[in-house]
Protein backbone atom coordinates (compact mmCIF):
# COMPACT_ATOMS: atom_id res chain seq x y z
CA UNK A 1 0.00 0.00 0.00
CA UNK A 2 2.96 2.28 -0.73
CA UNK A 3 4.78 1.88 1.97
CA UNK A 4 8.22 0.41 2.82
CA UNK A 5 7.30 -1.83 5.99
CA UNK A 6 10.43 -2.60 8.36
CA UNK A 7 9.93 -6.19 8.83
CA UNK A 8 10.37 -7.57 12.66
CA UNK A 9 8.95 -10.96 12.47
CA UNK A 10 10.67 -14.06 11.44
CA UNK A 11 13.03 -14.18 8.06
CA UNK A 12 13.60 -16.81 6.35
CA UNK A 13 17.79 -17.39 5.30
CA UNK A 14 18.71 -17.48 1.80
CA UNK A 15 21.54 -19.67 0.30
CA UNK A 16 23.60 -19.57 -3.42
CA UNK A 17 23.62 -22.40 -5.30
CA UNK A 18 27.54 -21.31 -5.27
CA UNK A 19 29.29 -23.28 -2.29
CA UNK A 20 32.10 -22.85 -0.65
CA UNK A 21 34.40 -26.00 0.37
CA UNK A 22 34.30 -26.65 3.92
CA UNK A 23 35.72 -29.61 6.13
CA UNK A 24 32.64 -31.39 5.56
CA UNK A 25 32.05 -30.84 1.98
CA UNK A 26 30.91 -28.00 -0.20
CA UNK A 27 28.30 -25.65 1.66
CA UNK A 28 25.92 -23.35 0.03
CA UNK A 29 27.00 -19.83 0.79
CA UNK A 30 24.11 -17.74 2.80
CA UNK A 31 23.23 -14.64 0.83
CA UNK A 32 20.66 -12.91 3.29
CA UNK A 33 17.50 -13.45 4.55
CA UNK A 34 13.77 -11.66 3.52
CA UNK A 35 10.60 -11.80 5.81
CA UNK A 36 8.46 -14.61 6.13
CA UNK A 37 4.98 -12.80 6.00
CA UNK A 38 1.86 -14.75 6.65
CA UNK A 39 -1.83 -14.34 6.67
CA UNK A 40 -2.47 -10.87 8.05
CA UNK A 41 -0.06 -9.29 5.90
CA UNK A 42 -1.73 -11.44 3.05
CA UNK A 43 -4.80 -9.93 4.11
CA UNK A 44 -3.43 -6.19 4.06
CA UNK A 45 -2.07 -6.93 0.52
CA UNK A 46 -5.41 -7.69 -0.86
CA UNK A 47 -6.92 -4.68 1.34
CA UNK A 48 -4.57 -2.30 -0.71
CA UNK A 49 -4.83 -3.52 -3.97
CA UNK A 50 -8.44 -3.72 -3.54
CA UNK A 51 -8.62 -0.03 -2.36
CA UNK A 52 -6.96 1.08 -5.14
CA UNK A 53 -8.43 -0.93 -7.34
CA UNK A 54 -11.70 1.59 -6.26
CA UNK A 55 -12.51 2.99 -10.00
CA UNK A 56 -13.29 6.63 -8.28
CA UNK A 57 -12.37 9.33 -10.98
CA UNK A 58 -8.85 9.64 -11.45
CA UNK A 59 -7.94 6.38 -9.74
CA UNK A 60 -5.48 3.96 -11.54
CA UNK A 61 -8.20 1.38 -13.51
CA UNK A 62 -10.02 4.71 -15.01
CA UNK A 63 -6.89 7.02 -14.88
CA UNK A 64 -6.20 7.86 -18.79
CA UNK A 65 -4.11 5.56 -20.62
CA UNK A 66 -1.36 8.35 -21.18
CA UNK A 67 -1.23 8.80 -17.45
CA UNK A 68 -0.82 5.06 -16.73
CA UNK A 69 2.15 5.16 -19.21
CA UNK A 70 3.78 7.92 -17.37
CA UNK A 71 3.85 6.01 -14.43
CA UNK A 72 5.26 2.73 -15.81
CA UNK A 73 8.16 4.97 -17.75
CA UNK A 74 8.98 6.39 -14.79
CA UNK A 75 9.25 2.95 -12.57
CA UNK A 76 11.49 1.95 -16.33
CA UNK A 77 14.00 4.78 -15.47
CA UNK A 78 14.04 4.34 -11.92
CA UNK A 79 14.61 0.55 -12.72
CA UNK A 80 17.72 1.00 -15.21
CA UNK A 81 19.32 2.72 -12.01
CA UNK A 82 18.98 -0.74 -10.22
CA UNK A 83 20.66 -2.84 -13.58
CA UNK A 84 24.06 -3.80 -11.71
CA UNK A 85 22.25 -4.76 -7.95
CA UNK A 86 19.82 -7.17 -9.57
CA UNK A 87 22.18 -8.44 -12.41
CA UNK A 88 24.42 -9.59 -9.31
CA UNK A 89 21.21 -10.35 -7.15
CA UNK A 90 20.37 -12.70 -10.18
CA UNK A 91 24.02 -14.67 -10.53
CA UNK A 92 23.95 -15.16 -6.89
CA UNK A 93 20.61 -16.39 -6.03
CA UNK A 94 19.74 -18.55 -9.01
CA UNK A 95 23.33 -19.16 -10.52
CA UNK A 96 22.41 -17.62 -14.05
CA UNK A 97 25.89 -16.68 -15.87
CA UNK A 98 26.18 -12.97 -15.38
CA UNK A 99 25.63 -13.03 -19.31
CA UNK A 100 22.54 -14.10 -19.12
CA UNK A 101 21.42 -11.86 -15.78
CA UNK A 102 22.19 -9.03 -17.91
CA UNK A 103 20.01 -10.27 -20.74
CA UNK A 104 17.49 -10.85 -18.33
CA UNK A 105 17.38 -7.50 -16.96
CA UNK A 106 18.27 -5.65 -20.70
CA UNK A 107 14.94 -7.58 -21.96
CA UNK A 108 12.53 -6.85 -19.03
CA UNK A 109 13.16 -3.06 -19.76
CA UNK A 110 13.23 -3.39 -23.43
CA UNK A 111 9.58 -5.65 -22.66
CA UNK A 112 8.05 -2.55 -20.49
CA UNK A 113 8.58 0.19 -23.55
CA UNK A 114 7.16 -2.15 -26.09
CA UNK A 115 4.70 -3.15 -24.32
CA UNK A 116 4.22 1.05 -23.93
CA UNK A 117 4.32 0.73 -27.68
CA UNK A 118 1.54 -1.36 -28.38
CA UNK A 119 -0.61 -0.20 -25.87
CA UNK A 120 -0.38 2.86 -27.72
CA UNK A 121 -1.60 1.19 -30.54
CA UNK A 122 -4.53 -0.86 -28.90
CA UNK A 123 -5.64 2.03 -27.63
CA UNK A 124 -6.19 3.92 -30.87
CA UNK A 125 -7.96 1.33 -32.40
CA UNK A 126 -9.65 -0.02 -29.64
CA UNK A 127 -11.27 3.82 -28.80
CA UNK A 128 -13.39 4.03 -32.50
CA UNK A 129 -16.67 4.27 -32.63
CA UNK A 130 -18.44 2.28 -35.05
CA UNK A 131 -22.08 2.38 -36.32
CA UNK A 132 -24.20 -0.76 -36.64
CA UNK A 133 -27.51 -1.14 -37.38
CA UNK A 134 -28.71 2.18 -35.54
CA UNK A 135 -26.36 1.25 -32.81
CA UNK A 136 -23.35 3.68 -32.50
CA UNK A 137 -20.80 1.60 -30.42
CA UNK A 138 -17.42 1.97 -28.81
CA UNK A 139 -15.48 -0.77 -27.56
CA UNK A 140 -13.19 0.30 -24.12
CA UNK A 141 -10.42 -1.95 -23.44
CA UNK A 142 -10.38 -2.44 -19.54
CA UNK A 143 -9.12 -3.52 -16.68
CA UNK A 144 -10.39 -6.93 -14.56
CA UNK A 145 -9.44 -6.02 -11.35
CA UNK A 146 -6.89 -7.51 -8.78
CA UNK A 147 -4.31 -9.82 -10.19
CA UNK A 148 -2.06 -11.98 -8.62
CA UNK A 149 1.40 -12.06 -10.63
CA UNK A 150 3.84 -14.82 -9.48
CA UNK A 151 6.95 -16.14 -11.84
CA UNK A 152 9.27 -18.70 -11.81
CA UNK A 153 12.93 -18.96 -9.89
CA UNK A 154 14.56 -19.29 -14.00
CA UNK A 155 13.33 -15.99 -14.83
CA UNK A 156 12.31 -14.41 -11.75
CA UNK A 157 12.27 -10.91 -13.10
CA UNK A 158 11.22 -10.80 -16.31
CA UNK A 159 9.05 -13.87 -15.75
CA UNK A 160 7.03 -11.78 -13.17
CA UNK A 161 7.59 -8.62 -15.04
CA UNK A 162 6.08 -9.99 -18.41
CA UNK A 163 2.33 -10.38 -16.69
CA UNK A 164 3.09 -7.51 -14.03
CA UNK A 165 3.75 -4.78 -16.58
CA UNK A 166 0.68 -5.68 -18.57
CA UNK A 167 -1.52 -6.81 -15.37
CA UNK A 168 -0.82 -2.76 -14.23
CA UNK A 169 -0.92 -0.97 -17.52
CA UNK A 170 -4.25 -2.24 -18.29
CA UNK A 171 -5.48 -0.97 -14.65
CA UNK A 172 -5.63 -3.88 -12.91
CA UNK A 173 -4.07 -3.56 -9.03
CA UNK A 174 -1.68 -6.49 -8.27
CA UNK A 175 -0.11 -8.33 -5.76
CA UNK A 176 2.68 -9.79 -6.49
CA UNK A 177 4.58 -12.59 -4.67
CA UNK A 178 8.25 -13.50 -6.27
CA UNK A 179 9.42 -17.10 -6.64
CA UNK A 180 11.24 -19.10 -3.84
CA UNK A 181 14.44 -19.05 -5.82
CA UNK A 182 14.97 -15.36 -6.67
CA UNK A 183 13.15 -13.16 -3.94
CA UNK A 184 16.39 -11.32 -2.99
CA UNK A 185 16.59 -9.51 -6.56
CA UNK A 186 12.83 -7.68 -6.01
CA UNK A 187 14.84 -5.94 -2.78
CA UNK A 188 16.83 -3.02 -4.94
CA UNK A 189 13.14 -2.45 -6.84
CA UNK A 190 10.89 -1.87 -4.23
CA UNK A 191 12.16 1.98 -3.89
CA UNK A 192 10.95 2.32 -7.28
CA UNK A 193 8.11 0.58 -7.36
CA UNK A 194 6.66 2.59 -4.06
CA UNK A 195 7.93 5.79 -6.16
CA UNK A 196 6.62 5.20 -9.45
CA UNK A 197 2.81 3.61 -8.60
CA UNK A 198 -0.09 5.50 -5.88
CA UNK A 199 -0.06 3.53 -3.43
CA UNK A 200 -1.93 -0.32 -3.39
CA UNK A 201 -1.32 -0.39 -7.13
CA UNK A 202 1.71 -2.96 -6.41
CA UNK A 203 1.84 -4.97 -3.49
CA UNK A 204 4.84 -7.44 -2.79
CA UNK A 205 4.67 -10.08 -0.48
CA UNK A 206 7.19 -12.02 0.67
CA UNK A 207 7.44 -15.22 2.40
CA UNK A 208 6.49 -19.18 1.95
CA UNK A 209 4.02 -19.59 -0.78
CA UNK A 210 2.26 -22.51 1.60
CA UNK A 211 1.87 -19.41 4.14
CA UNK A 212 0.04 -16.93 1.81
CA UNK A 213 -1.35 -18.46 -1.32
CA UNK A 214 -3.82 -20.25 0.48
CA UNK A 215 -4.68 -16.91 2.16
CA UNK A 216 -4.93 -14.92 -1.11
CA UNK A 217 -6.67 -17.44 -3.17
CA UNK A 218 -9.56 -18.74 -0.68
CA UNK A 219 -10.52 -14.44 -0.20
CA UNK A 220 -11.77 -15.05 -3.74
CA UNK A 221 -10.77 -11.50 -3.87
CA UNK A 222 -7.84 -12.71 -6.79
CA UNK A 223 -9.49 -11.93 -10.07
CA UNK A 224 -6.67 -13.13 -12.19
CA UNK A 225 -4.00 -15.48 -11.52
CA UNK A 226 -0.76 -14.80 -13.34
CA UNK A 227 1.35 -17.53 -12.62
CA UNK A 228 4.36 -19.17 -14.35
CA UNK A 229 5.82 -22.38 -13.08
CA UNK A 230 4.42 -25.60 -12.60
CA UNK A 231 1.36 -27.82 -13.06
CA UNK A 232 1.25 -29.07 -9.57
CA UNK A 233 1.77 -25.62 -8.16
CA UNK A 234 -0.56 -24.02 -10.46
CA UNK A 235 -4.01 -26.66 -9.87
CA UNK A 236 -2.99 -26.04 -6.10
CA UNK A 237 -3.26 -22.86 -6.82
CA UNK A 238 -7.29 -23.10 -8.58
CA UNK A 239 -8.24 -25.63 -6.14
CA UNK A 240 -8.37 -22.86 -3.20
CA UNK A 241 -10.19 -20.30 -5.49
CA UNK A 242 -13.89 -20.47 -4.36
CA UNK A 243 -14.96 -19.56 -7.74
CA UNK A 244 -12.72 -20.37 -10.19
CA UNK A 245 -15.06 -19.59 -12.91
CA UNK A 246 -14.60 -15.94 -12.10
CA UNK A 247 -10.71 -16.22 -11.88
CA UNK A 248 -8.98 -14.96 -15.42
CA UNK A 249 -6.08 -16.82 -15.67
CA UNK A 250 -2.97 -16.31 -17.48
CA UNK A 251 -0.44 -19.41 -16.91
CA UNK A 252 2.77 -20.82 -18.22
CA UNK A 253 3.67 -24.28 -16.92
CA UNK A 254 5.58 -27.11 -18.36
CA UNK A 255 7.32 -28.63 -21.36
CA UNK A 256 8.57 -31.32 -23.10
CA UNK A 257 9.66 -29.73 -26.12
CA UNK A 258 10.98 -32.26 -28.69
CA UNK A 259 13.54 -31.71 -31.70
CA UNK A 260 13.38 -33.95 -34.50
CA UNK A 261 16.99 -33.91 -36.69
CA UNK A 262 15.92 -35.45 -39.87
CA UNK A 263 18.60 -38.09 -42.31
CA UNK A 264 19.43 -34.58 -44.32
CA UNK A 265 20.05 -31.72 -41.36
CA UNK A 266 23.09 -30.34 -41.64
CA UNK A 267 24.23 -31.76 -38.56
CA UNK A 268 27.05 -29.29 -37.18
CA UNK A 269 24.06 -26.95 -37.27
CA UNK A 270 21.78 -28.93 -35.43
CA UNK A 271 24.21 -30.05 -32.58
CA UNK A 272 24.96 -26.48 -32.31
CA UNK A 273 21.31 -25.72 -32.15
CA UNK A 274 20.16 -28.66 -29.65
CA UNK A 275 23.33 -27.77 -27.32
CA UNK A 276 22.25 -24.28 -26.64
CA UNK A 277 18.75 -25.28 -26.82
CA UNK A 278 19.14 -28.26 -24.40
CA UNK A 279 21.42 -26.62 -22.11
CA UNK A 280 21.38 -22.75 -21.90
CA UNK A 281 21.22 -21.87 -18.34
CA UNK A 282 21.62 -25.68 -17.48
CA UNK A 283 18.43 -26.50 -19.03
CA UNK A 284 16.08 -24.60 -16.56
CA UNK A 285 13.62 -22.83 -19.01
CA UNK A 286 10.54 -24.34 -19.68
CA UNK A 287 11.50 -24.02 -23.85
CA UNK A 288 14.39 -26.11 -23.54
CA UNK A 289 14.93 -28.89 -25.64
CA UNK A 290 14.25 -32.30 -23.31
CA UNK A 291 13.99 -34.72 -25.87
CA UNK A 292 15.98 -35.29 -29.62
CA UNK A 293 14.61 -37.56 -31.86
CA UNK A 294 17.56 -38.00 -33.86
CA UNK A 295 16.97 -39.93 -37.22
CA UNK A 296 19.00 -43.44 -36.65
CA UNK A 297 21.02 -43.23 -40.20
CA UNK A 298 22.79 -40.01 -38.52
CA UNK A 299 22.47 -40.53 -34.65
CA UNK A 300 25.87 -41.74 -34.13
CA UNK A 301 27.53 -39.11 -36.23
CA UNK A 302 24.91 -37.00 -33.99
CA UNK A 303 26.34 -38.17 -31.06
CA UNK A 304 29.93 -37.78 -31.61
CA UNK A 305 29.72 -34.32 -32.87
CA UNK A 306 27.70 -33.37 -29.73
CA UNK A 307 30.00 -35.42 -27.40
CA UNK A 308 32.69 -33.07 -28.58
CA UNK A 309 30.67 -29.85 -28.48
CA UNK A 310 30.20 -30.87 -24.77
CA UNK A 311 33.63 -31.46 -23.55
CA UNK A 312 34.44 -27.81 -24.91
CA UNK A 313 31.56 -25.81 -22.85
CA UNK A 314 32.78 -24.47 -19.54
CA UNK A 315 31.50 -25.17 -16.22
CA UNK A 316 31.85 -22.22 -13.28
CA UNK A 317 30.33 -19.50 -11.38
CA UNK A 318 28.47 -17.84 -12.60
CA UNK A 319 30.36 -14.39 -13.20
CA UNK A 320 33.11 -16.11 -14.35
CA UNK A 321 33.58 -15.57 -18.18
CA UNK A 322 32.22 -18.35 -21.03
CA UNK A 323 30.52 -20.69 -18.54
CA UNK A 324 27.60 -22.57 -19.78
CA UNK A 325 27.23 -25.13 -16.37
CA UNK A 326 26.67 -23.20 -13.54
CA UNK A 327 25.42 -24.37 -9.55
CA UNK A 328 21.83 -25.63 -9.70
CA UNK A 329 19.63 -23.36 -7.37
CA UNK A 330 17.11 -26.23 -6.46
CA UNK A 331 17.86 -27.81 -3.16
CA UNK A 332 17.68 -32.19 -4.42
CA UNK A 333 17.53 -31.20 -8.15
CA UNK A 334 21.10 -33.92 -8.68
CA UNK A 335 19.47 -36.17 -6.81
CA UNK A 336 16.09 -36.31 -9.13
CA UNK A 337 18.49 -36.33 -12.09
CA UNK A 338 20.61 -38.96 -11.18
CA UNK A 339 17.19 -40.78 -10.27
CA UNK A 340 16.25 -39.94 -14.29
CA UNK A 341 20.13 -41.76 -15.09
CA UNK A 342 19.56 -44.28 -12.99
CA UNK A 343 16.31 -45.33 -14.43
CA UNK A 344 17.07 -44.99 -17.62
CA UNK A 345 20.30 -47.21 -17.48
CA UNK A 346 18.31 -49.75 -15.23
CA UNK A 347 16.00 -49.97 -19.04
CA UNK A 348 18.62 -49.88 -21.42
CA UNK A 349 20.34 -46.57 -22.08
CA UNK A 350 23.79 -44.95 -21.40
CA UNK A 351 25.40 -41.72 -20.44
CA UNK A 352 27.95 -41.41 -23.35
CA UNK A 353 29.97 -38.56 -23.08
CA UNK A 354 32.56 -38.86 -21.07
CA UNK A 355 31.93 -37.47 -17.23
CA UNK A 356 28.41 -36.86 -17.94
CA UNK A 357 26.04 -37.27 -14.87
CA UNK A 358 28.39 -36.39 -12.11
CA UNK A 359 27.43 -34.40 -9.41
CA UNK A 360 30.19 -31.71 -7.68
CA UNK A 361 28.62 -29.56 -4.90
CA UNK A 362 25.38 -28.46 -6.60
CA UNK A 363 27.00 -28.64 -10.60
CA UNK A 364 25.37 -31.42 -12.28
CA UNK A 365 27.70 -32.28 -15.28
CA UNK A 366 26.16 -32.26 -18.33
CA UNK A 367 24.95 -35.98 -19.24
CA UNK A 368 23.79 -37.12 -22.81
CA UNK A 369 22.13 -40.25 -22.90
CA UNK A 370 21.05 -42.62 -25.38
CA UNK A 371 19.10 -44.98 -26.44
CA UNK A 372 16.45 -43.15 -24.56
CA UNK A 373 13.39 -44.87 -25.35
CA UNK A 374 9.08 -44.88 -24.10
CA UNK A 375 8.69 -46.61 -20.84
CA UNK A 376 11.90 -44.44 -19.29
CA UNK A 377 11.39 -41.47 -17.30
CA UNK A 378 13.40 -39.32 -19.39
CA UNK A 379 10.95 -40.08 -22.14
CA UNK A 380 8.11 -38.42 -20.00
CA UNK A 381 8.82 -36.44 -17.53
CA UNK A 382 10.25 -32.44 -17.90
CA UNK A 383 13.87 -32.71 -16.40
CA UNK A 384 14.48 -28.99 -16.15
CA UNK A 385 18.40 -29.60 -16.02
CA UNK A 386 21.68 -30.72 -17.85
CA UNK A 387 20.19 -34.43 -19.01
CA UNK A 388 20.17 -34.49 -23.00
CA UNK A 389 17.88 -38.00 -23.75
CA UNK A 390 18.16 -38.71 -27.51
CA UNK A 391 15.62 -41.05 -28.76
CA UNK A 392 17.02 -43.06 -32.30
CA UNK A 393 13.99 -43.23 -35.07
CA UNK A 394 13.83 -44.45 -38.26
CA UNK A 395 10.10 -43.62 -38.98
CA UNK A 396 8.77 -40.10 -39.01
CA UNK A 397 5.34 -41.32 -37.49
CA UNK A 398 7.83 -42.42 -34.10
CA UNK A 399 8.56 -38.48 -32.78
CA UNK A 400 4.67 -37.43 -34.50
CA UNK A 401 3.23 -39.86 -32.31
CA UNK A 402 5.42 -39.27 -29.05
CA UNK A 403 3.99 -35.63 -29.62
CA UNK A 404 0.56 -36.05 -30.21
CA UNK A 405 0.55 -38.17 -27.19
CA UNK A 406 2.37 -36.01 -25.09
CA UNK A 407 0.94 -34.20 -22.61
CA UNK A 408 2.90 -31.09 -23.02
CA UNK A 409 1.96 -29.21 -26.28
CA UNK A 410 4.72 -26.01 -26.05
CA UNK A 411 6.75 -26.33 -29.33
CA UNK A 412 9.19 -28.08 -31.44
CA UNK A 413 12.27 -28.37 -33.35
CA UNK A 414 12.79 -29.96 -36.81
CA UNK A 415 16.20 -29.84 -38.51
CA UNK A 416 16.55 -30.77 -42.09
CA UNK A 417 17.30 -29.53 -45.52
CA UNK A 418 14.41 -30.66 -48.02
CA UNK A 419 11.35 -28.47 -47.76
CA UNK A 420 9.09 -31.09 -49.87
CA UNK A 421 9.15 -33.14 -46.78
CA UNK A 422 9.43 -30.29 -44.05
CA UNK A 423 5.87 -28.86 -45.62
CA UNK A 424 4.05 -31.66 -45.01
CA UNK A 425 5.24 -32.23 -40.90
CA UNK A 426 5.37 -28.37 -40.32
CA UNK A 427 1.55 -28.46 -41.33
CA UNK A 428 1.04 -31.07 -39.27
CA UNK A 429 2.60 -30.09 -35.96
CA UNK A 430 1.41 -26.28 -35.64
CA UNK A 431 -1.91 -28.53 -34.65
CA UNK A 432 0.11 -30.01 -32.03
CA UNK A 433 1.93 -27.50 -30.12
CA UNK A 434 1.92 -23.79 -30.02
CA UNK A 435 5.21 -23.18 -32.04
CA UNK A 436 7.05 -24.89 -34.69
CA UNK A 437 10.98 -23.86 -34.91
CA UNK A 438 12.65 -24.83 -38.60
CA UNK A 439 16.85 -25.14 -38.01
CA UNK A 440 16.83 -23.13 -34.93
CA UNK A 441 16.18 -24.30 -31.38
CA UNK A 442 12.64 -23.39 -29.06
CA UNK A 443 12.34 -20.13 -27.12
CA UNK A 444 10.16 -17.62 -26.25
CA UNK A 445 11.63 -14.62 -27.86
CA UNK A 446 11.53 -12.50 -29.67
CA UNK A 447 9.07 -11.33 -27.39
CA UNK A 448 6.54 -9.78 -29.80
CA UNK A 449 5.59 -13.26 -30.76
CA UNK A 450 3.01 -15.05 -28.93
CA UNK A 451 4.08 -17.04 -26.19
CA UNK A 452 1.61 -19.93 -25.12
CA UNK A 453 1.60 -24.01 -24.97
CA UNK A 454 -1.54 -26.50 -25.80
CA UNK A 455 -2.70 -29.10 -23.65
CA UNK A 456 -0.89 -29.09 -19.79
CA UNK A 457 1.81 -26.24 -21.46
CA UNK A 458 0.05 -23.49 -21.02
CA UNK A 459 -3.16 -21.36 -20.27
CA UNK A 460 -3.95 -17.80 -22.01
CA UNK A 461 -0.80 -16.33 -24.54
CA UNK A 462 2.21 -13.76 -23.27
CA UNK A 463 3.32 -11.52 -25.49
CA UNK A 464 3.57 -7.88 -25.96
CA UNK A 465 0.42 -6.98 -27.10
CA UNK A 466 -1.45 -10.47 -26.05
CA UNK A 467 -0.16 -9.68 -22.77
CA UNK A 468 -2.21 -6.53 -22.51
CA UNK A 469 -5.33 -8.52 -23.97
CA UNK A 470 -5.00 -11.52 -21.48
CA UNK A 471 -5.38 -8.82 -18.72
CA UNK A 472 -8.32 -6.78 -20.18
CA UNK A 473 -11.83 -7.25 -21.03
CA UNK A 474 -13.44 -5.28 -24.12
CA UNK A 475 -16.52 -3.30 -22.92
CA UNK A 476 -18.84 -2.25 -24.95
CA UNK A 477 -20.48 1.22 -24.65
CA UNK A 478 -23.41 1.70 -27.27
CA UNK A 479 -25.66 4.34 -27.74
CA UNK A 480 -28.89 4.12 -30.15
CA UNK A 481 -28.58 6.45 -32.88
CA UNK A 482 -31.73 9.36 -32.92
O1 LIG B 1 11.26 -20.97 -18.77
C1 LIG B 1 10.53 -20.54 -19.64
C2 LIG B 1 10.86 -19.31 -20.34
O2 LIG B 1 9.68 -18.78 -20.88
C3 LIG B 1 11.90 -19.51 -21.39
O3 LIG B 1 12.21 -18.33 -22.04
O4 LIG B 1 13.06 -19.26 -24.19
O5 LIG B 1 13.46 -16.90 -23.58
O6 LIG B 1 14.64 -18.71 -22.38
P1 LIG B 1 13.40 -18.32 -23.10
Amino acid sequence: NGELRHWQGAVQDVFSPVCVRTPGGPERVRIGSFPLMGEADAHAALDAATAAYDCGRGRWPTMGVADRIRHVQHFASLMKEQREAVVRLIMWEIGKTRSDAEKEFDRTVVYITDTIDALKELDRVSSRFVIEQGIIGQIRRGPLGVALCMGPYNYPLNETFTTLIPALIMGNTVVMKPPRHGVLLFAPLLAALREAFPPGVVNVLLGAGRALTPTLMRSGRIDVLAFIGTSKAANTLLKDHPRPNRLRLVLGLEAKNPAIVLPDADLNLAVEECLAGSLAFNGQRCTALKLLFVHESVAQQFIALFSRALSAIGTGMPWQAGVMITPLPEEGKTAYLEELLADASARGAAVVNEGGGTVTGTYFHPALVYPVAPGMRLYTEEQFGPVVPIVPFTDIEEPIRAIRESDYGQQVSIFGRNSALLAPLIDHLVNQVSRVNINSQCQRGPDVFPFTGRKDSAVGTLSVSDALRAFSLRTLVAARNH
